[in-house]
């Protein structure tokens, strides 16, 4: 039997798979090709350089563009189906509008039932705006995500891919007003968040901007291994006599 899936946009970003301008202007295209060629020159085969040239390009337009998917594949010799199928496989990648902060609220299992449903509610209140939407102010898009390994720190909101941890609605509404009132957001683990084009430069492997710098694992991540040092424990060590 077969069985045929329609695939199309993810539910909470509406709009068709790929849109926005079909071309650059020469001047822009010579700026990201030369940014392009910076990215290509770190790999042995150049489509090895995919995904950061979708970062590249996203950092230009805020969201994949048709021009952005047809200069990523004449950069790197490929059809624009072959970037397109790429491009659409990661939830990184936009293809709508995105505000100046992506503000995403974990609702996986563990972040929702420790609160993260009720930010995601506090939120679209707060912003008058669902899931998927950006403020009218561009300023912020607001969307659901899944699980970022932050599980530790439930409920987790993510802005511009930085974490912020063991929110509440009470602190998730005071990020989202500090963000509208002009404020770079301060990752609980890292510096000041960048706008979400200078953060897709960074991704790009670019020099831009400093964003914030991840902050490494906090104490909460590290319990059990300070645990185990405390107990005198150690990782089994691979029997040499197994072929
Ligand atoms: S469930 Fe939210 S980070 Fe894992």
């Amino acid at each position: 039997m077969t069985v045929d899936l329609v695939l199309g946009p993810r539910p909470e970003e509406p709009g068709p798979p790929i849109g926005g301008r079909a071309s650059y202007p020469p001047d822009v295209e010579q700026r990201l090709a030369a940014d392009a060629a910076t990215v290509i020159a770190r790999y042995p085969q150049p489509r090895s350089a995919l995904l950061p040239l979708l970062h590249l390009v996203q950092s230009e337009d805020g969201r994949l563009t048709t021009a952005g998917i047809r200069f990523c594949a004449a950069q790197l010799g490929l059809a624009d189906a072959e970037v397109a199928a790429v491009a659409t496989f990661y939830s990184m990648y936009r293809r709508t509008p995105t505000g100046d902060y992506l503000v995403g609220v974990c609702t996986n299992t563990l972040c929702a039932v420790m609160g993260g449903d009720a930010i995601l509610e506090a939120l679209e209140t707060e912003l008058a705006v669902s899931a998927g939407e950006t403020t009218g102010d561009g300023r912020i898009t607001l969307e659901h995500i899944e699980c970022n390994a932050a599980c530790d720190y439930a409920p987790v909101i993510m802005v511009n891919w930085e974490f912020f941890d063991n929110q509440t609605p009470s602190s998730a509404r005071q990020l989202v007003a500090d963000i509208r009132a002009g404020q770079r957001p301060q990752a609980t683990r890292g510096g000041q968040v960048c706008p979400f084009r200078e953060t897709a430069r960074t991704l790009a492997g670019l020099p831009g901007e400093a964003g914030a710098d991840g902050g490494g694992p906090g104490a909460a991540t590290l319990a059990g291994l300070r645990v185990a040092h405390e107990l005198g424990m150690a990782p089994a060590l691979p029997d040499r006599e197994t072929p």
